[in-house]
């Protein structure tokens, strides 16, 4: 219901967008490209590289897909989806029920992930269909002259997306690629690749969590300080654990108490009880639904807090974090 009533809110104050499939292709093993394109012909809304839209698939699921193209580009979105055959279905639906001429909604471009204003250099790591961001982004700083190098790890050349498109870039020569199931040369060691790095460099990665926590926790070693690391997961999978049980919110706010059952999150919980927080991943990435605790101890299972942040315990992200003491007092 949530989801239905945030597209409802979003059509009314013009926060969507219908545009038409125009091309769809095969990239790599299980990936396909869609190219999106307006509807009335006009130009679409300009993105930054690193920006997101979250798309309405037929059957009522909402997904979040990077843009990957070129962000100088007004004549067309293009994302590209990796079909998961053990996930929630949105790429499932992606593959099969969205064909060249349909018509999408689709929300505005969104960024989370900025490139830096004030970086000197650059080092981008992507893992798989991770480099979907990144890809924009090398895009982005190649046209403007930024000093970058991109490290692109697949399992295999068959599951390489865009290898073509990035041979044949200006920036091919910033681009290095490490397949982990293929006989090759070329590791990746991240250690060296870190120490080797302008020392006011800004780290991005996007990819699945273990590639992404090994990339993260690599450069905290090497002393990287968290202002310059930018990482983004998307489609992440909420962790579940059998473990899990109920507990209750306080709303300091509204004064009232809400219980959140073991099988259900404390958004859910909320909104079951007429309580809206702003939402938009739904998945502890984007940071939207933060919200302050003021007592208790939450259980942090988010993408976007820092170490420091979650060691702190005064803030947590409702749509997936929930909570270790029985209750949590928050600033609602
Ligand atoms: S809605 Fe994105 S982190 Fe909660």
């Amino acid at each position: 219901l949530s989801e239905v009533a945030r597209a409802v809110d979003e059509l009314r104050s013009d926060k969507l967008l219908h545009v038409r499939v125009a091309h769809k292709e095969i990239v790599a093993q299980d990936i396909l490209l869609f190219e999106l394109v307006s509807t009335n012909g006009l130009p679409l809304p300009a993105f930054s590289a690193g920006s997101h839209v979250d798309i309405y698939l037929p059957g009522g699921l909402t997904r979040q897909y990077s843009l990957c193209n070129n962000p100088a580009e007004s004549h067309r979105y293009h994302i590209a989806v990796l079909r998961n055959d053990d996930g929630r279905g949105g790429s499932r639906a992606m593959h099969q029920l969205v064909d060249k001429g349909d018509t999408l909604t689709i929300s505005l471009p969104k960024n989370h992930f900025h490139i830096s204003e004030t970086a000197t250099a650059s080092v981008l790591f992507a893992g798989g269909i991770g480099i979907t961001p990144l890809l924009s982004m090398a895009e982005r700083m190649s046209a403007t002259g930024h000093s970058f190098a991109l490290h692109y790890c697949t399992r295999s050349r068959a599951r390489t997306a865009f290898w073509e498109r990035i041979e044949s870039s200006g920036f091919s020569d910033s681009v290095f690629c490490y397949f982990s199931e293929e006989p090759t040369d070329l590791l990746l060691d991240l250690p060296r690749v870190l120490r080797t790095c302008d020392p006011n460099a800004h780290l991005y990665t996007c990819g699945p969590k273990g590639f992404m926590d090994a990339v993260l926790m690599a450069a905290r070693e090497e002393g990287w300080s968290e202002d310059r690391l930018h990482y983004e997961v998307f489609n992440a999978e909420l962790a579940k654990l059998p473990t899990d049980g109920s507990f209750e919110v306080e709303l300091a706010k509204s004064q009232r108490t809400i219980r959140v059952a073991a099988n259900e999150t404390v958004i859910e919980a909320l909104s079951a009880n007429g309580i809206q927080v702003p939402v938009s991943c739904e998945q502890g990435v984007c940071g939207t639904c933060l919200t302050r605790v003021l007592q208790g101890q939450p259980d942090h299972r988010d993408f976007f807090l820092t170490p420091e942040e979650r060691e702190a315990g005064d803030q947590f992200l409702p749509c997936c974090s929930r909570a270790l003491s029985s209750t949590l007092l928050l600033d609602l």
